[in-house]
């Protein structure tokens, strides 16, 4: 109801600063007294998913939340599921400011954040302190030093320290701002990676006696080959889920708009139609082999269907989030 109100005036302040503002109120009303500033009730609409029951299949995409500092606060929202993360093994600071932008006309947004996040001990002891009872994604990336040839071993550390507190993990392999990460996504490279995730996955399963699902991120900036070969390999590895997709490179939709031309991963409206072709795409080549998480520039209920009608079982927000508050959650839980 107030969000227009509140966007006004965090769109006053530079991206990034009025993320950390957000951040600290939404901190202290999380658990206080305050709590119903935050709170809003939605209908349940129970989905399984990886073996997983959620509440509803509406999530926060990664990033928003990368050290898992307000999960319960995204929870008393209504988001059936909070994606934390991108973290990796060691704290970063990621790349210089400013790296975060809004094309307002547009509704995208434009980053290259670069993995800033505390690292992933910081993370897990976020997560031990939450309270939330919807299921949590923990998604894990490499760090920006770690030669992309050894990435494989970031990937293998984060996924030993989550294992225990998430309810899936998910592999980033697809964000536009590590230099080398995307490669991940192609030819032996993807075979060797998901081959290491599946047997260590395997052994946290016997240690910790219990299944963690583990979904692969991948890129909207992928060949229909690409793609198919992609599919291939996420199958033949048993992986339990994919989600596409992330930011784009392209500006197709954005050039000579106010920060259009910024580099970095592209969100948002200008990313709908790619992420939900993608999303097409995946689906027949996959054929039901695995379920699909589906996100990029859902805005309304209506992008949120047409996400599902494309072939994704569950979805997840964080622009739209941005550009029109929880109420989104509400309105697309009201009627999907
Ligand atoms: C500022 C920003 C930071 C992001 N950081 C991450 C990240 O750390 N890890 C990740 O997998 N995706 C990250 N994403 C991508 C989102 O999770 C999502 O895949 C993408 O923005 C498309 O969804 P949207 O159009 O709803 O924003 C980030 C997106 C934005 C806008």
């Amino acid at each position: 109801m107030y969000y227009p109100f509140v966007r006004k005036a965090l769109f006053q302040l530079d991206p990034e600063r009025a993320h950390e503002l957000t951040f600290r109120q939404l901190s202290r009303l999380s658990g206080s007294p305050f709590e119903f500033l935050i709170r809003q009730s939605v209908p349940s609409k129970p989905v399984t998913c990886m073996g997983l029951n959620f509440k509803n299949p509406l999530g926060l995409a990664a990033g928003l939340d990368k050290n898992g500092e307000c999960i319960d606060a995204f929870g008393a929202m209504g988001f059936g599921f909070v994606e934390v993360g991108t973290v990796t093994p060691r704290a970063q600071d990621g790349n210089p400011k400013p790296r975060m932008f809004r094309v307002v006309e547009a509704e995208g947004i434009i980053n290259r954040m670069g993995f800033n996040n505390h690292g992933v001990d910081n993370l897990v002891n976020n997560v031990k302190k939450s309270h939330f009872g919807g299921v949590l994604g923990i998604n894990i990336g490499k760090n920006k030093d770690t030669p992309v040839e050894n990435g494989k071993d970031d990937y293998l550390i984060c996924m030993e320290k989550v294992y225990p507190y998430a309810g899936y993990i998910a592999i980033n392999i697809s964000s536009p701002n590590t230099p080398g990460l995307r490669t991940l996504q192609y030819g032996e490279a993807l075979d060797d990676l998901l081959g290491s995730i599946k047997n260590k996955q395997l052994e946290l399963q016997q240690r910790h006696q219990k299944y963690v699902p583990v979904a692969v991120k991948i890129a909207p900036d992928l060949s229909q080959e690409e793609l198919i070969q992609i599919a291939d390999s996420l199958v033949r590895h048993n992986m339990d889920g994919v989600i596409a997709t992330n930011t784009t490179l392209e500006r197709n939709l954005v050039a000579g708009l106010n920060y259009g031309d910024e580099a970095g991963g592209l969100s948002g409206r200008p990313v709908q139609m790619q992420s939900t072709q993608i999303i097409r795409m995946l689906s027949a080549e996959l054929k039901g082999a695995m379920p699909i998480i589906g996100v990029g520039g859902i805005d309304s209920l209506t992008s949120a269907r047409e996400k599902m009608a494309a072939g994704a079982s569950l979805i997840q927000i964080y622009s739209g989030f941005i550009y029109h508050g929880p109420q989104l959650i509400k309105n697309i839980l009201m009627h999907i």
